[in-house]
């Protein structure tokens, strides 16, 4: 069983519509369980194989709990290396958050980050939820593979 963890944060919806296309595409079979939260503890990540972000951008940075989380978790020593990394967001006009969450997991966490992040102008359109749906199968298809 492979676990997929979608993690977002969302003051005005836009991100939320996007984390439950997420989740609803990395859905593929009974071997991916896929949990969709907008809070865990630092030491939860370690049961996850991917980790899937999605942050508005507020003031030209991440939601402030994901900081917070990557710094208990950096600060604990919890690995991430290795693990499946992905970020996605809405934003109103500059939209840096998501990547800095995959900067973060790149440099930091050593995990194998699906790059570019996806970005949302406000309400995400049905474009871009389709897009959303289909990473999350990728990031699930590409779990299906190792093994
Ligand atoms: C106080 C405030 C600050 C914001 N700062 C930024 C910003 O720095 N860059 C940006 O691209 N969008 C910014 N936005 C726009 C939000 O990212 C945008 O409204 C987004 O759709 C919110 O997503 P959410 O509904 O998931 O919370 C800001 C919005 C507000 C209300």
């Amino acid at each position: 069983m492979k676990q997929i963890l979608v993690l977002y944060y969302s003051r005005t919806g836009n991100t939320e519509r996007m984390a439950k296309a997420v989740a609803e595409g990395a859905r593929i079979n009974n071997d991916i369980k896929v949990e969709l939260s907008y809070h865990v503890e630092a030491e939860d990540l370690s049961i996850f194989d991917a980790i899937i972000v999605g942050t508005p951008t507020y003031h030209h940075e991440m939601a402030v709990d994901f900081k917070n989380l990557f710094e208990e978790t950096a600060q604990k020593g919890i690995s991430l290396k290795g693990k499946v990394g992905g970020a996605f967001g809405s934003y109103g006009w500059t939209g840096e958050a998501p990547k800095l969450v995959i900067e973060i997991m790149k440099y930091k966490f050593e995990m194998q980050v699906v790059e570019p992040p996806l970005l949302a102008r406000y309400l995400p359109d049905a474009k871009i939820l389709s897009d959303c749906r289909d990473l999350g199968k990728r990031i699930a298809e590409n779990l299906m593979s190792k093994n």
